[in-house]
């Protein structure tokens, strides 16, 4: 979900603002999914490197995913949105966690579209997680297998994505999802999180229908 730091300068306005307009957006784009019969739909909110932002930025989107639980998410969860969390789990602060995984269990019936949140999230932390539970569980060498680091991942059940969208005109892929999308088309859209919504989703997803996909194949 990138721009909002942009979008804000653009306006003169406050980063913070530029992240509230980015949740406004989620719950739009979330709607739109769900209207476009997307089933799964995964969003990178806040990574392992974005902790490094001036402090008062990262209180900020803190309270904002507090607010984004207490008043969005429960409003999604009413039209059959269940949301997930995936990322580190040692760093956010306690009150916000226990939120997280309230909603968790508040939605976990809801089936008409699975939202998963990466929140303190890197793919390469994943994988380091990944491969230090391998050695924990003592998995032996011959036992190892792609399936063996995939149910160690932090979300086993998040399908690798079919689709990844990058907004703001940045064309890399920031260590999100290094392993689940090994095959996923990419669709890199030049607007700012912030004005995402319906018509770049249904042209992002017009775009994935062009594609062909081989996977190494012929
Ligand atoms: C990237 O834009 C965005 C973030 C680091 C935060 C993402 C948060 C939201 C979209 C709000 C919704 C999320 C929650 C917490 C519910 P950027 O600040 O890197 O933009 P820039 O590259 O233009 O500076």
């Amino acid at each position: 979900m990138d721009g909002n730091g942009r979008w804000a300068a653009a306006r003169g306005v406050p980063v913070a603002e530029g992240h509230r307009a980015g949740a406004r957006a989620l719950r739009r784009t979330v709607e739109a999914a769900i209207d476009l019969g997307v089933e799964s739909l995964a969003v990178y909110a806040f990574s392992t490197e974005n902790w490094a932002r001036p402090p008062d930025e990262v209180e900020s989107i803190m309270e904002l995913m507090d607010e984004t639980i207490e008043r969005e998410l429960p409003d999604l969860a009413k039209q059959g949105v269940r949301t997930r969390f995936f990322g580190r789990r040692d760093r956010v602060p306690q009150a916000l966690l226990e939120k997280m995984s309230r909603l968790e269990g508040e939605t976990a019936h809801s089936d008409r579209l699975s939202l998963w949140i990466a929140f303190d999230y890197g793919s390469r932390a994943e994988i380091v997680d990944a491969a230090r539970r391998l050695l924990e569980d003592g998995v032996r060498p011959q036992d190892m297998s792609e399936e063996a680091v995939a149910a160690r991942l932090y979300a086993p059940e998040l399908p690798d994505p079919d689709l990844v969208i990058r907004t703001s005109g940045e064309q890399r892929i920031s260590n999100f999802l290094l392993w689940q999308s090994a095959y996923s088309e990419l669709v890199f859209d030049e607007t700012l999180w912030p004005d995402f919504g319906e018509e770049r989703l249904r042209a992002a997803l017009e775009e994935y229908e062009q594609r062909a996909r081989r996977y190494g194949a012929r």
